[in-house]
């Protein structure tokens, strides 16, 4: 007999490959390699881990993510069979590069919305800053995206001194002129870019003082596990909208965190920060009959203890203050 857990309803974000079209200079030093075709989850997979969690957890939401998840061959199938699992929200952040020729592809499927990453309306930084990208092609993908429904779409812009923090009140303009939310992320120490952070990095204070030459902001509620801090914006000739920021630097929300993170390679990660993955991929591909079982009790363990860090994460700014 399954238990359901006593956890808030998680968000579970996948990885469907290790691929990226691009090499974003916050992100990839692709030049390394990914990994064999054969040691990426099969749908199928996939299918059977969120089944799996589905039976102790109430899923808030599947989010798809990469590399570029719209890099792996027939990433629409795989939305279908999620579509069918009566999930609240099913959603998948892109690069925007072949979003003209799949969102109506991915709409039909079943997908809800989309996230897409714009961290430069000049399309030569962007080039540089994505290592190669054409800015024409992920607006005409956002376009593409906004037409068939994948909406609301969520603009996301990583601020990077010197490449686009001059350029956040034209962003935000042209995402709340489409009717996007837009989202400006702080730049995480992770990866390539660490040897860089303390030069490129800027923050969310600065990012929203220098918005507020162009608007005005009046705070929203926030969610617990909420990742970012959203704002109704006002600027001027009518122009409204939603504008919100990440800032796990300046404001790590990791308190009400409520993901969960699948690699392409069936590695399960309880956080960006701190994770080092623990394989599940044995047990997704194995027959036997108490597999589920101990892919649940893992689930279960590593919440848990994601749980307990988070508690004592909250404790911090209290033992700071001398409460
Ligand atoms: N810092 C902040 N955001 C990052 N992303 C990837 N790497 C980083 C990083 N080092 C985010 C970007 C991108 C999405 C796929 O992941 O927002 O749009
Ligand atoms: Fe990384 Fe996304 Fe940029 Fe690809 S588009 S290099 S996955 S941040």
């Amino acid at each position: 007999m399954s238990r359901m857990l006593d956890y808030p309803p998680l968000s579970l974000r996948i990885s469907v490959t290790d691929r990226c079209q691009l090499r974003c200079v916050y992100c990839t030093p692709r030049a390394a390699g990914t990994a064999r075709r054969s040691a990426r989850l099969t749908f199928d997979e996939i299918l059977r881990f969120v089944r799996a969690v589905q039976g102790r957890l109430a899923l808030r939401k599947v989010h798809l993510t990469g590399g570029e998840p719209l890099c792996r061959p027939r990433i629409a199938d795989l939305v279908r069979s999620l579509a069918g699992e009566g999930i609240g929200e099913l959603a998948l952040t892109t690069n925007g590069q072949r979003l003209t020729k799949l969102a109506p592809t991915l709409k039909r499927a079943g997908l809800r919305r989309v996230n897409v990453s714009l961290d430069s309306l000049d399309p030569q930084v962007f080039y540089t800053l994505t290592g190669g990208g054409r800015l024409a092609d992920t607006l005409a993908g956002l376009d593409a995206a906004l037409e068939c429904g994948l909406g609301p779409v969520k603009l996301n812009t990583v601020v990077l001194r010197g490449y686009n923090d001059s350029e956040v009140v034209s962003l935000a303009r042209y995402g709340l002129e489409r009717g996007c939310h837009v989202r400006f992320l702080e730049l995480m120490p992770i990866g390539c870019i660490r040897r860089r952070f303390a030069r490129l990095f800027v923050s969310s204070a600065e990012v929203q003082s220098r918005l507020q030459r162009a608007f005005r902001f009046e705070p929203l509620p926030r969610a617990p596990s909420a990742s970012s801090q959203d704002f109704r914006v006002r600027g001027d000739r009518d122009l409204e909208g939603t504008l919100g920021f990440i800032s796990p630097e300046s404001a790590p929300f990791c308190a009400g965190c409520t993901r969960l993170r699948l690699t392409s390679t069936g590695q399960l990660i309880a956080c960006l920060a701190r994770g080092t993955g623990l394989r599940v991929a044995g047990l997704l591909r194995s027959n036997a009959p108490e597999a589920m079982e101990r892919l649940q009790e893992i689930v279960g363990a590593l919440l848990a203890r994601k749980q307990a860090r988070a508690s004592f994460g909250a404790a911090q700014p209290m033992l700071a203050v001398g409460g």
